[in-house]
């Protein structure tokens, strides 16, 4: 992997996936993966440790807040995309403490009967989805509290298995498998396209070091490590790697500013180290 793997690898760093489930516990003093990335979007369910890790990030990476917001806006555009090309069935895996524009926003505006899985493994996140779907009248939208690394299990969820598998279903798993190091994604991606029905989507961004010096890449992973989390970047070669037995879309793996742009100005261009993404079918 490239410039990866800063923190000594963990029992997991061979590729294994984990046997046992390892979800973060609450606890505000300790930095955390969703957290961080909530106040990186100005989102307010956040600590002060989460806000000062995130304040080193942005220290070193001065363009981080606009990576993550580029990163979001890609998770919106590829959704909305795919509920236009007809797309009813959506999961969300990693998806993140509930901000603007979360996955069943976008699609039930061009598909209300949409249905939509959100998948994390952090508690917090998932209560907080939970108390958002509350108002969802209909029973479209679920939120499962999993560790996708145990994808086996996970596919077996009531959620999971109550999506019709003879219709094709888009997984979105956008700013995740950084946070897993080696084969954990490629197997992860393996059990899905055995699970997803010919038709299907999937969508991945992944944080890549970019333009970013080896010694500043270096420094940005040992202070996520500082902050509780491990990360592990790939180039974009490696994220397309990711799509085998996907048919990748024509824009290939991109800066996520750039995969069909929407905004038209210099915040397309992509500095430092930034996110990568792509759309990719199942033929069969
Ligand atoms: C950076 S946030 C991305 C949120 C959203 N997907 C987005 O891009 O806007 C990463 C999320 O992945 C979750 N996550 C990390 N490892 C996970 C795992 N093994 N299983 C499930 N969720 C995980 C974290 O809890 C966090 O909420």
């Amino acid at each position: 992997m490239t410039g990866a793997s800063l923190p000594p690898p963990s029992a997991e760093a061979g590729g294994e996936l984990p046997s046992s489930p390892r979800g973060p516990i609450f606890d505000p003093s300790v930095p955390n993966a969703a957290r961080i990335y909530g106040y990186l979007l100005d989102g307010k369910d956040n600590f002060p440790a989460d806000r000062a890790a995130a304040d080193r990030l942005i220290e070193l990476i001065p363009g981080l807040k606009r990576h993550a917001r580029l990163n979001r806006l890609f998770l919106r555009r590829s959704v909305h995309d795919l509920a236009r090309a007809g797309v009813r069935q959506f999961v969300d895996l990693g998806s993140g403490l509930p901000t603007q524009d979360n996955v069943h926003e976008v699609v039930h505006r061009v598909a209300p009967d949409a249905r939509v899985v959100y998948v994390d493994m952090d508690p917090v996140t998932i209560a907080h989805a939970r108390a958002l779907l509350a108002t969802d009248p209909d029973g479209l939208v679920q939120a499962v509290e999993a560790d996708v690394r145990r994808i086996e299990d996970l596919l077996s969820r009531p959620e999971l298995a109550a999506l019709d598998r003879s219709k094709p279903i888009a997984v979105t798993a956008v700013a995740l498998f950084h946070f897993m190091p080696g084969m954990v994604p490629a197997q992860i991606i393996t059990a899905l396209r055995e699970w997803m029905p010919p038709g299907s989507y999937l969508v991945i961004s992944h944080a890549t070091p970019g333009t970013m010096s080896p010694e500043d890449v270096e420094k940005a992973l040992a202070l996520y490590q500082q902050a509780n989390l491990q990360m592990f970047l790939r180039s974009p070669e490696e994220v397309a790697r990711l799509f085998k037995g996907f048919q990748l879309s024509e824009e290939g793996i991109v800066p996520v500013g750039l995969w069909r742009p929407e905004i038209d100005d210099d915040e397309q261009t992509p500095t430092g180290g930034h996110f990568v993404g792509g759309l990719g079918w199942l033929a069969h």
